[in-house]
């Protein structure tokens, strides 16, 4: 099925199912402990050997010699296999070569060697008897050192409109400030994870990734293989971020692996290796010029992005909303790019906006205090009906004004005394700070194979993932809504590269554009089953597990009584999304306690109001965003890769040293959803949300801060040591 022209009404406006807060379907399955994440497909290969993955000691340089012969002889070992064992991979995706180092070394805990044993102990113990003896080069690690000494590119790609420094320059109130954001990792609850399996030539590989189709092509590419002979299965994912939208080197060692020792091979990276051996989110620092008018209107906008990569990747592209969200006729956005020889950067939640409202959203109230004027008042003033680079170009839904000003009212926001510093209860210094939310809306191609059963029973089949996201939930109501069903005459089964191509789980177009893919194939059975009962598909209603058309009421399952009815079919997304601008709203609204003697910052209250086209399930997507909201809070308040750059790596490479918010952190969440539908973004009317909901919330804690405290911080994380000298006295 083609999309390219606006939905009109179709049978999920009937939201019987469609729309509810319904219960996980898999949630029973998770909180049992019967949905098996990768490691743990035990039946898969009960005689599975372990893979233990050896990392560069060095971020920059050459192996000189590299002894395995004392690993080899270690007890339980079977094969310790190095680059020069597996001689060329292919290239695929964004080189997954590099996934296995040597003689080359790219950056640190690049993975070298691969340890088999007959167990975990046995591998991890062989593994330390790897003898590397290295040539290490002077890398590049320093960001800040790098944009100083301009050794980036990417200026010549600037997007201008009008005249941005004529503009700036003749603004009666102007803003110039320099923000800069952390390298931040995913650190997701899941480690990178796989079981490799071998008959003949064909493998099978049990995995933990968001895009099955992707990780299936890259790793046949890799291996040299069709296709056709690589399967990927990826039922239940414990969460990826934008982690595990690639194939990463657990995936591709275990494959290697496996196939050397004869036997099936399971690898997962121990925790403290993935913060330097997979992606994480870049480090930024980002200028932000903003000039206007007595009257609040902004008249030049200028955001430019720091931020580096290894040789051959890609700049952080954070300065995505600021060509959308606030009017200006003159404008100026761009990246710049060094090159680092840190680990590779790449996507985490919301990509390029996520930390580019970190800063946008800070040099906005911040503005906002120049000029005297309400932070909503000023935002509200500068809305934009089109895009503001092309304005033929409406916003196919736009409804920040409405997400500020609910959210303001639920808030209470008009009881705030715009001085900073001016409220305390007693030792604490209380402040409140608003920032938007936006994030774009995508849509991806996505198939689904749908079977009846001669019982009634309809079952999905797509290879979409579920990332802790709810994508089965919402996929068994969407075939329930569409084919008259209760949802427990649905069955999902997802993650498996056998099951049709879907859009899979990343850039939140997953529920979307999935779900529209069920769509899809749903009309393409409900035309089938009208066809088997001899009734006219056009009228046919669909309702309570019966067909009902020209008088008749007839059970579904009927359709397959000659045997199974099995229908496949696709979305394909046409040219709605060039027509309009499709993109989701927000507002966040954050109150914070700041302790005046010690610069403790406690977050108390966080709203989220939400524009998002129609939310499938209001309870999984307020998981969603309260999810996202947290992972806001430790954005803003702990994130932070310490990047030791003398010797090019993330120091604080585990959980003990890498902070992210635990339950005594956050505090009240509460999400609102504007009622909304959208019928350019597909015949769901749906958008994503997952991403939505990160976007904005660290800077409404920075404006929360500096209101608290009149202490204002453009550097994150907001630490306390970068308050304390500058707090009111106690
Ligand atoms: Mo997302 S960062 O595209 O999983």
């Amino acid at each position: 099925m083609r999309f390219d022209t606006p939905a009109t009404t179709n049978p999920i406006d009937q939201k019987k199912i469609i729309g509810h807060a319904v219960d996980r379907v898999d949630g029973r399955l998770k909180t049992t402990g019967a949905a098996p994440y990768a490691y743990e497909q035990h039946a898969a290969a009960p005689d599975a050997a372990y893979g233990y993955v050896v990392g560069s000691a060095i971020a920059h340089g050459r192996i000189e010699s590299l002894d395995t012969s004392a690993a080899r002889r270690a007890p339980g070992v079977l094969k310790v296999i190095t680059a020069a064992d597996v001689g060329k991979l292919g290239k695929a995706g964004r080189n997954t070569a590099a996934l296995f180092g040597g003689p080359e070394i790219q950056h640190y805990h690049q993975a070298i060697a691969i340890v088999v044993a007959d167990s975990f102990e046995q591998a991890r113990a062989a593994a330390q008897l790897v003898q590397v003896r290295y040539a290490a080069q002077a890398g590049a690690y320093d960001l800040a050192q790098a944009r100083h000494d301009n050794a980036v590119t990417g200026a010549k790609d600037d997007k201008r409109v009008g005249d941005f420094e004529k503009g700036f320059a003749a603004a009666a109130v102007r803003l110039d400030a320099t923000y800069s954001t952390p390298d931040q990792s995913h650190a997701m609850m899941e480690p990178h994870a796989s079981i490799a399996v071998w008959e003949g030539d064909r493998l099978t590989l049990w995995t933990s990734n968001q895009m099955i189709d992707w990780g299936r092509t890259d790793l046949a590419k890799t291996l040299g293989l069709p296709k056709e002979k690589v399967r990927l299965i990826s039922p239940y994912v414990g969460g990826g971020f934008g982690g595990k939208l690639f194939l990463r080197a657990e995936a591709l060692l275990a494959a290697l692996a496996a196939r050397a020792a004869g036997r099936a091979v399971k690898v997962a990276l121990p925790r403290p290796f993935m913060f330097n051996n997979a992606t994480h989110r870049p480090a930024t620092i980002q200028r932000i010029r903003i000039g206007a008018g007595r009257d609040g209107k902004i008249t030049a906008i200028g955001h430019e992005s720091w931020s580096g990569d290894l040789p051959g990747g890609g700049p952080e592209d954070a300065i995505q909303q600021t060509r959308l969200l606030y009017a200006a006729p003159h404008r100026l956005t761009g990246t710049r790019l060094a090159v680092l020889d840190l680990p590779e950067g790449n996507a985490m939640r919301a990509p390029g906006e996520a930390p580019g409202l970190m800063a946008l959203e800070i040099a906005i109230d911040e503005m906002a205090e120049k000029l005297d004027i309400d932070p909503i008042l000023f935002r509200i003033r500068n809305d934009t009906r089109v895009d503001p680079e092309n304005p033929d170009r409406p916003f196919s839904q736009r409804r920040l004004i409405e997400c500020l000003r609910t959210g303001a009212e639920r808030f209470g926001w008009q009881r705030r005394n715009a001085k900073p510093g001016s409220t305390r209860e007693g030792q604490w210094l209380i402040g409140t700070g608003v920032a938007a939310a936006f994030r774009n809306n995508l849509t991806m191609k996505s198939g689904a194979r749908l079977r009846l059963s001669p019982a009634g029973v309809v079952t999905v089949e797509t290879d979409m993932t579920d990332i802790g996201t709810g994508s089965y939930t919402i996929i068994a109501q969407t075939a329930a809504e569409m084919l008259g069903l209760p949802l427990d005459r649905v069955t999902v089964r997802l993650g498996d590269s056998s099951f049709p191509v879907s859009a899979g789980s990343g850039g939140q177009w997953g529920a979307n554009s999935s779900t529209a893919g069920v769509y899809a194939a749903a009309m393409k059975l409900r035309e089938a089953v009208a066809q088997r009962l001899g009734v006219d598909a056009a009228s046919a209603e669909f309702v309570d597990g019966t067909v009902r058309a020209q008088g008749k009421s007839i059970p579904l399952g009927q359709a397959a009584s000659a045997g199974e009815l099995v229908v496949e079919d696709s979305i394909e997304f046409g040219d709605l999304g060039k027509r309009y601008q499709q993109s989701t709203f927000g507002a966040h609204f954050v109150e914070v306690a700041v302790d005046a003697a010690t610069g403790e910052i406690r977050v108390r209250r966080m709203l989220a109001v939400c524009a998002a086209g129609r939310i499938l399930n209001p309870k999984s997507a307020r998981s969603q965003v309260i999810g996202a909201m947290t992972m806001g809070v430790g954005a803003a308040l702990m994130e932070e890769l310490a990047v030791d750059k003398k010797l090019g790596f993330f120091v604080n490479h585990d959980l003990a040293g890498y902070e992210v918010p635990v339950h005594a952190d956050i505090p009240h969440q509460e999400v609102i959803f504007l009622d909304e539908t959208d019928p350019v973004s597909s015949p769901m009317k749906a958008k994503g949300v997952g991403e939505l909901g990160l976007c904005g919330v660290s800077a409404a804690i920075a404006n929360a801060v500096y209101h608290a405290t009149g202490v204002r911080v453009r550097d994150y994380p907001l630490t306390l040591d970068k308050l304390l000298d500058k707090l009111p006295p106690v």
